[in-house]
């Protein structure tokens, strides 16, 4: 049926050439688009030690500032997580998508075999009829509230998984509270003003994104061009194999790999919080002929009954708000709407 298609890596033993249903149209197809910038400019780096330093914390947050009003996004340098938890949890990750399909599916993220539910393992979740797929694999996983976690979806091999992806969420929750301090900062709003709007409701969502080598990347994207919709993403990418590319100023510029390194970017939560100081950056993966590629995105959103709106600090007269006010759950679901077709939603919240 047109609702469930295969998962890309089953597809891609099959075929020689992307079904159509992968294909972009021509207007987008990656190859049509600018992409790399002539003279690329290096992506801003965030030294995270200095930033919490009795000196220099100035300087690091002044250059938090600028990363944040020009990109929306940055790598994280001296960021306090351990390098072999991060290899782990990406090998164990690598381990479970090689594992069987049959035992894949034990984590599957449908129901009877028919309907879509946000977490599990699958591929790029169906939502509309003409919707474009994504050349990739998921496997999404529900990691806050603690206590809501569906353990029926997380992989019991390898068996380190669980473990590892517990202890990476602390680590990645304490960098989400280091770097909105000091965001909130930047902006001259009470240092815990973006915290504050964390409940103990408020979801985290680990996504492992599996992409196989595509005999087409010219035709195909990994994930299509989009924004996160969430307070900020924490990316931890493949080692040695690249694939992300950010747009800015209408050049594609492709995200460096270097071991080790998280990358951050804010969401369109922080977009309208910030009433547009920051931007909120569309980014896309594409795929490669060779290698498979891993990435572990760590999304950090809201309660759903949560309002989100421009900070009131941040408007006066001259700077009215951009955005209308709505709750997270009515976003989250105007975002699902239009990321399928490629379009963004909060182009239509202004
Ligand atoms: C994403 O935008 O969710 C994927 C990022 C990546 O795989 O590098
Ligand atoms: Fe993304």
């Amino acid at each position: 049926s047109w609702r469930i298609p295969m998962l890309v890596q089953e597809l891609a033993a099959k075929v020689q050439q992307p079904p159509s249903r992968y294909v972009q149209p021509e207007q987008t197809h990656p190859v049509s688009l600018a992409t790399g910038a002539e003279t690329p400019e290096p992506i801003p780096v965030i030294d995270l030690s200095r930033l919490l330093a009795a000196d220099g914390a100035d300087e690091e947050s002044s250059k938090l500032q600028l990363a944040l009003q020009s990109w929306g996004l940055f790598l994280v340098a001296n960021h306090g997580i351990e390098t072999s938890l991060m290899d782990d949890l990406i090998n164990a990750a690598r381990e479970f998508f090689h594992l069987t399909l049959e035992e894949k599916q034990k984590c599957s993220n449908l129901i009877d075999g028919k309907h879509f539910q946000v977490e599990g393992y699958g591929n790029d979740p169906v939502r509309s009829k003409d919707q474009t797929l994504d050349w990739s694999d998921r496997l999404h996983l529900r990691v806050e509230p603690e206590d809501e976690r569906n353990f029926a979806h997380w992989p019991e091999h390898p068996k380190t998984f669980r473990a590892l992806l517990h202890e990476y969420t602390l680590k990645c929750k304490r960098i989400k509270n280091l770097i909105l301090w000091a965001t909130a900062k930047t902006l001259g709003l009470k240092e815990d003003y973006f915290l504050a709007q964390f409940s103990d409701k408020a979801p985290s969502f680990a996504r492992f994104n599996y992409y196989t080598p595509c005999p087409r990347p010219d035709l195909v994207f990994g994930v299509k061009p989009h924004s996160d919709s969430g307070v900020l993403t924490i990316l931890l990418m493949d080692k040695d194999v690249g694939g992300l590319q950010v747009l800015r100023d209408g050049v594609w510029h492709s995200v460096p790999t270097i071991p080790h390194r998280l990358l951050i970017n804010i969401g369109d939560f922080l977009e309208i919080m910030s009433n547009g100081i920051f931007k909120s950056p569309v980014h896309r993966v594409v795929t490669n002929v060779e290698r498979e590629r891993i990435s572990l995105a760590m999304f950090h959103g809201l309660d759903p009954e949560k309002e989100i709106e421009p900070a009131a600090d941040l408007l006066n007269e001259k700077q009215p708000a951009r955005y209308r006010k709505m709750k997270a759950k009515e976003y989250v679901a105007g975002f699902y709407e239009h990321f399928c077709k490629g379009t963004r939603f909060i182009e239509s919240v202004n």
